[in-house]
């Protein structure tokens, strides 16, 4: 293989969200050098389309102020745990909660601006499964644009090296099977970062469906590179649909959040006869836990034969202030925004399990961390709370920093390595279409056959075009989706089996990996 531009660093981040940018600038001021592979083009805040899941994070983030008496760490590991329904790992979460005011402040440090009262505290909102108002937020619904603003700033001011349109294509092992670099692919070639730390930051997978909130680089980029570099993964069957995305008849790929923060603000989800979605569903009613609110508003759908429910948005006397992103998405979409409700349907939103880490964010791959939405650090179990994920992204970021420090002299002796010319791809459109019908909201053993039978028969593409090192990407992170929802026989969380309704009385993660080409518990 010929190795184009060939670059030497203490850490290479695969991800621009806000794990990866966090990881790297903390790496940075601790004297690191360090590179950063952003599979997006150069990023600019009036951009249409922006790469990122963070920059679309609309409500917030969860966090506990310390100055709030009604809050405390407690508490917030409570909703955690419950939302988590049982598989969510107590003590890697009380850390990571713990660490949120602290990593929060660093980023106001940086630059980050809150919306605040006139007191000049933070405000604070409410969603899905908190008992108290923790939300901080920015602009209003803009929470995740001010993040990544922020951090982009910052790292235009660090030395950090930035590689944009640069798609990772590899985690590089040496013969102990310590990650020694990643190879990539720009628009002008191949290339490789050879690093003693490799840190996948790549976000999420919300593209396995035919709608998302998803940016359309969500195509499970890091799942598949993990796997293939011998990491394990856990908990992939929990993919979390959002109960609120903007219904646009026909459209496809990502589309509009409507944020829970509107029914934390005292919207309402009724069906399309103006009944209420949530009523004798669950006590906490329309901000009941996302997987039980999800399912309510399908089943109201069910049960009027429409094809979305409607978010009464009347409550909201300042509208257009609080929410402008949700705005600009209705109208950018052409969706009416002036009748007092706005239809929405549950759209893949986030994916709860991941690459398998321990709380510091390392895989069982020596030099291999993974940070964010692609990680699985047992803070989401099989549901994830609202607005916990810029927080984990926050807090863990820092954390993968601080072992990138400590393996900086660990030696990285090049190696000759070679990329698969050829991976199996399934065609996208049709994978989207399996898995939005068999392994969605509600799953069943005959329904994961099938998508297992298509995938397994995905042909081979040339890996050197970037939409088929997506799809190979999507159809190996499918596999072990489906793999992990084939093998668990209850119902849990984000993961409904029409066939196994029941919650089993104890429940357990599993791990997969990737062996010979076969997914491997
Ligand atoms: C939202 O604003 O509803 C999304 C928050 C999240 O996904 O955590």
């Amino acid at each position: 293989k010929t190795v184009g531009e060939e670059l030497r660093a203490d850490a290479v981040v695969v991800g621009a969200g806000v794990a990866g940018l966090t990881a790297a600038l903390t790496a940075a001021q601790r004297g690191l050098k360090v590179v950063v592979l952003n599979k997006g083009p150069a990023w600019l805040p009036e951009q249409a389309e922006q790469s990122t899941s963070t920059f679309y994070a609309q409500g917030g983030i969860a966090v506990v102020d310390p100055d709030n008496p009604e809050d405390s760490v407690a508490l917030h590991v409570s909703d955690t745990l419950a939302a988590g329904a049982g598989l969510t790992a107590e003590q890697p979460t009380a850390e990571i909660v713990a660490d949120g005011w602290r990593a929060v402040r660093r980023l106001v440090d940086w630059g980050a601006r809150f919306d605040t009262g006139p007191d000049g505290r933070f405000l604070r909102t409410r969603e899905g499964g908190h008992s108290v108002r923790r939300i901080i937020h920015a602009g209003g619904d803009a929470t995740g644009a001010q993040v990544q603003a922020t951090l982009g700033a910052a790292l235009t001011r660090a030395p950090v090296r930035l590689l944009d349109d640069s798609r990772a294509t590899a985690v590089i092992t040496d013969t102990g099977g310590e990650a020694i670099g990643v190879a990539y692919r720009d628009l002008a070639g191949d290339g490789v970062v050879w690093a003693p730390t490799v840190l996948l930051a790549a976000g999420g997978v919300g593209h396995l469906y035919a709608a998302t909130t998803n940016p359309a680089g969500a195509t499970g980029d890091g799942i598949a590179l993990a796997l293939r570099a011998g990491a394990a993964v856990a908990d992939l069957e929990f993919i979390q649909f959002h109960p609120t995305m903007l219904y646009v008849p026909g459209a496809r790929g990502r589309r509009t959040l409507v944020s829970e923060a509107l029914r934390g603000e005292g919207a309402r989800l009724v069906d399309v006869q103006g009944r209420s979605v949530t009523e004798g569903v669950h006590p906490l009613g329309d901000l009941a836990p996302r997987d039980v609110v999800a399912r309510a508003v399908t089943a109201a759908m069910e049960r009027t034969g429409a094809a979305h429910v409607y978010l009464d948005v009347t409550a909201i006397a300042d509208l257009e202030r609080r929410f402008p992103t949700v705005l600009a998405g209705v109208r950018a979409a052409g969706v009416p925004d002036d009748t007092g409700r706005l239809p929405v349907v549950p759209g893949a939103h986030y994916l709860c399990g991941g690459v398998a880490t321990d709380a510091a964010g390392r895989t069982g791959v020596p030099g291999l961390l993974a940070a964010g939405e692609v990680a699985r650090t047992g803070l989401h179990g099989a549901n994830r709370l609202a607005s916990n994920s810029l927080l984990e992204g926050l807090v863990m970021g820092r954390r993968a920093a601080g072992v990138a420090v400590d393996r900086r002299s660990a030696p990285v002796r090049p190696i000759a390595f070679q990329v698969p010319a050829e991976l199996p791809a399934a065609p996208r459109s049709t994978l989207q279409d399996l898995m939005s019908g068999e392994v969605a909201l509600r799953r069943d053993a005959e329904g994961l056959e099938r998508v297992d039978a298509f995938l397994a028969a995905a042909p081979r593409r040339d890996q050197s075009d970037g939409q088929a090192a997506e799809d190979a990407a999507l159809t190996l992170t499918a596999h072990a989706v489906v793999a992990a929802a084939k093998a668990r026989t209850e119902s849990r969380g984000c993961h409904y089996r029409v066939d196994h309704p029941d919650t089993a009385g104890s429940a357990a993660s599993r791990w997969f990996v990737l062996r010979d080409g076969v997914l491997r518990p």
